[in-house]
């Protein structure tokens, strides 16, 4: 996967609560740890599929300096991170492009999830990815419930579930 094009676009929820989904920049560190602190150690578990009781300097680090092959976007209610989504590419097949998300607790069920997926899609479509892969918990129920409505085919690896995703007609993934 080559240097990713780096949207900026507005959405509106289902419930109308207007969010700005952009590229994080160096400014939003601060944003970033309260906005990871906020998810908690069961939903960053998830997100990270590692135990994380703490948000470590590492992965601010990691999210807010991405290499430049790799897409971090933020979901901004004003000023405030609301969710966050990760495209990056794959180690050995550039035909491939890994996806990881999150989205706060008190804005879930509207749509912000699957808008954050669909960008990203998008914009692995219009990278040449052809198979985007998210790996998740057995029992994340509602990542995989996201997926597989996208139409993601879902398998059991390593005691994960892996979803891929076939890139990526528009109208399939528009927000
Ligand atoms: C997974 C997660 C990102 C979903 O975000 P969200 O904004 O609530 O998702 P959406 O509102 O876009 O939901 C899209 C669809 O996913 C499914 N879904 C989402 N949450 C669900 C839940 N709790 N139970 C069942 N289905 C669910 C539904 O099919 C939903 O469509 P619908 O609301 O029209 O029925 C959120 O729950 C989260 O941050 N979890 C913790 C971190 C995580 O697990 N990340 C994924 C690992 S890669």
């Amino acid at each position: 996967m080559g240097p990713v094009r780096k949207p900026t676009t507005t959405i509106e929820l289902r419930d109308g609560l207007t969010v700005v989904l952009r590229p994080i920049d160096d400014g939003d560190r601060q944003a970033l740890h309260a906005y990871l602190d906020g998810l908690g150690p069961m939903a960053r578990q998830r997100r990270f599929l590692q135990a994380l009781p703490h948000v470590p300097d590492r992965l601010l680090n990691m999210l807010t300096a991405p290499a430049a092959t790799t897409l971090v976007l933020v979901a901004m209610h004003g000023e405030e991170i609301i969710g966050e989504a990760i495209l990056g590419p794959d180690a050995h097949d550039p035909a491939v492009a890994h996806i990881g998300y999150s989205v706060a607790e008190r804005v879930r069920r509207r749509g912000l999830g699957r808008a954050m997926v669909g960008r990203l899609l998008e914009v692995a479509g219009d990278r040449g990815v052809s198979t985007v892969r998210a790996d998740m918990a057995a029992d994340n129920h509602p990542s995989a419930a996201l997926l597989s409505g996208l139409g993601a085919a879902m398998r059991f690896e390593d005691g994960l579930i892996v979803a891929e995703l076939e890139c990526c007609p528009r109208h399939l993934v528009a927000a």
